[in-house]
């Protein structure tokens, strides 16, 4: 059996032991496979083995997201890094892996995917949090007793925010007829709903506000889908009888995720199995824990973290589905557009897990929509 030499709290201890039972034994002292540190504090840094006379694989239990810890934790040598909750299955490949490793471990081997696993988390308790405005809409929408003319009054307080709506508004997006010039003309032509959603998204348009050249966009085209993917969330929602909300803000930030890792992209990416194969951790995940910084629903960030891999998690299926509609609005223009799109609908429909009852209904709905153009004025 393995012999860990291990430096943690008793609790977290007891949770390996129990995790690796029959595999390996945790110790204090003596002859050693590996070592394993828990950090959860600024105090358990000095724990780690440092040296060239470190002859054993060091695996990190990070349990903590603390910025100043892991700004610490950069450039240090160690092998491995687990985080929370502790996996037996996971522990045990990582360390097998590690154990089988040819490097020589003592001139340093460190895996540049974890050192790099740790940059990335770093960057992303970086990420500011949410504008106050983001904010208080969305503590204003949960509670029913709030109505919605408060959550616009709310919006027209904001100039900055108010401004960019009016503009917004008098995108292809909304085809209106007439110029739209005041806030409170955009809430009687488009509703007050729609103004409270798009002042949330373009409060949150600054997060895109760098070059995507790694994902082969740009920033506004990447802000103007999350906006799309947002509103077809939340039409999905509003016909299945969920919570418009809830879909919406899923929609909104199911991509945010690439705000971190385009930082870190080395190569050109189409998708999340792209990301993977360069970094090992995807958009999705990412997305997940920024959700999870800014203190989003534990619903929500469970949907961002599983939107390419949604399994059974109806609001990730949702927004798995809008998805593949927003991108295929860039089709509106091909000859067979309209039967491309009854296959896409008849499979989201499947798909998505929501009971919509007007299938026809919607379907028109949408197709409305991905046919009117981008927001981006
Ligand atoms: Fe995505
Ligand atoms: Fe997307």
């Amino acid at each position: 059996m393995l012999q860990i030499l291990y430096f943690g709290s008793k609790v977290t201890g007891l949770s390996i032991q129990v995790e690796l039972r029959g595999y390996a034994q945790l110790v204090s002292s003596g002859k050693v496979n590996l070592c394993v540190c828990e950090v959860a504090t600024v105090a358990d840094i000095a724990n780690i083995p440092t040296g060239s006379n470190v002859n054993i694989p060091i695996l990190l239990y990070l349990n903590t997201n603390e910025k100043t810890i892991i700004e610490k934790l950069r450039g240090m040598r160690v092998h491995g890094v687990f985080y929370p909750p502790i996996n037996g299955d996971a522990m045990k490949k990582k360390i097998d892996q590690l154990l089988n490793l040819d490097v020589p471990i003592a001139t340093g081997g460190a895996n540049d995917f974890e050192r790099l696993k740790i940059k990335i988390l770093a960057k992303t308790e970086n990420v500011p949090m949410l504008p106050v405005i983001v904010n208080k809409i969305i503590a204003m929408s949960k509670d029913k007793n709030v109505p919605m003319s408060a959550v616009t009054e709310q919006v027209k307080m904001d100039q900055g925010i108010s401004s960019k709506v009016v503009r917004m508004v008098n995108s292809p997006f909304f085809m209106l007829r007439e110029h739209v010039s005041s806030i409170d003309k955009a809430i009687v032509l488009v509703g007050g709903e729609a103004v409270k959603n798009i002042a949330l998204a373009t409060a949150t348009n600054s997060y895109y506000n760098k070059p995507f050249k790694m994902y082969d966009t740009t920033g506004t085209a990447l802000w103007a889908h999350a906006y799309m993917v947002a509103v077809l969330c939340e039409m999905l929602a509003r016909e299945a009888g969920a919570d418009p909300d809830m879909y919406f803000l899923a929609g909104l930030f199911h991509d945010i995720g690439k705000i971190v890792l385009v930082e870190f992209l080395v190569q050109i990416v189409h998708d999340a199995q792209e990301e993977r194969a360069q970094i090992k951790l995807d958009h999705a995940e990412v997305a997940g824990m920024i959700a999870e910084r800014w203190q989003l629903a534990g619903e929500l960030v469970q949907a961002l973290k599983m939107h390419h891999d949604p399994q059974d998690n109806v609001i990730a299926k949702t927004v798995f589905w809008a998805d593949r509609l927003a991108h295929f609005s860039k089709k509106r223009n091909d000859a067979d557009f309209e039967a491309q799109f009854t296959d896409l609908m008849e499979k989201l429909v499947k798909g998505s897990g929501l009971v919509i009852k007007n299938v026809a209904g919607l379907a028109e709905k949408i197709k409305e929509l991905l046919k009117a153009g981008d927001i981006i004025t």
